[in-house]
């Protein structure tokens, strides 16, 4: 149910930045709702123990957070070093590779990630999976150039099987623009024993691809908030 849910995302990003964020840090802000509570506690934390940290956001959404949360605000121009980056994911599978952009911020996520000493996931429990596809039923987010994405469709259903969508706006006539201008494919019913690191590697190769949802090899922890008010860690 709903307030077991929101309670289970709250308890991981609590645990998450008291355990991985210390003053002096510059922390990477992922997108979604649980990352939310992230900031939440962070703004805390710089009022009553009064840590400084400076914050990359990852999004427009992130962005957001940090400004309405009063946090210092800076970006990988100013501090392309990050000690940490903390986000939330779609999916995570049980060797901590994810998919990520369901809520279509996975190109700024992967590069902002990139540029971190650890990134660190934080989860309710229906995100944990053994296979990639499993938990997950809305497809592996993949960000396209706008001139490209009928190509690129085309190529991945003849490749790699399964069914690629282009992601329709809400409230309006048209498909989602990315915070990067580009347009989102949704590529469902792929086979789940695909090699994800493989296949990765392959498809940001491709022209008019910009970048995959597919997090492979990049989170060093996660945090799972549980139905029972506990927090599981996978690293
Ligand atoms: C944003 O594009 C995604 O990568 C999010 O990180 C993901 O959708 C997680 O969001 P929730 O915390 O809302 O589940």
């Amino acid at each position: 149910d709903k307030m077991s849910l929101e309670e289970a995302k709250k308890l991981a990003a609590y645990r998450a930045v008291d355990e991985h964020v210390e003053s002096g840090y510059t922390v990477g802000i992922g997108s979604g709702s649980t990352v939310i509570y992230a900031v939440d506690r962070l703004a805390q934390r710089v009022t009553e123990e009064n840590i400084k940290v400076k914050c990359v956001p990852t999004s427009f959404q992130a962005r957001q957070l940090i400004i309405n949360h009063k946090l210092a605000l800076t970006d990988l121009e100013i501090s392309p070093h990050l000690n940490v980056c903390i986000d939330g994911a779609d999916e995570v599978d049980s060797n901590l590779n994810l998919i990520k952009g369901g809520g279509g911020c996975l190109l700024q996520e992967k590069i902002v990630a990139s540029c971190a000493e650890q990134l660190i996931i934080i989860a309710d429990y229906t995100k944990h999976s053994c296979l990639l596809g499993e938990q997950y039923k809305k497809g592996i987010p993949i960000e396209v150039s706008p001139l490209a994405y009928v190509p690129i469709k085309l190529k991945l259903e003849k490749k790699y099987k399964g069914d690629v969508a282009l992601r329709m706006a809400v409230n309006k006539a048209g498909p989602v623009v990315t915070d990067n201008g580009n347009f989102i494919l949704d590529w469902k019913d792929f086979d789940q024993s695909l090699n994800w690191k493989t296949v990765n590697d392959d498809l940001v190769s491709w022209p008019g691809i910009v970048d995959t949802g597919l997090f492979i090899g990049m989170a060093s922890k996660a945090y799972f908030g549980l139905k029972d008010g506990s927090v599981k860690t996978q690293s």
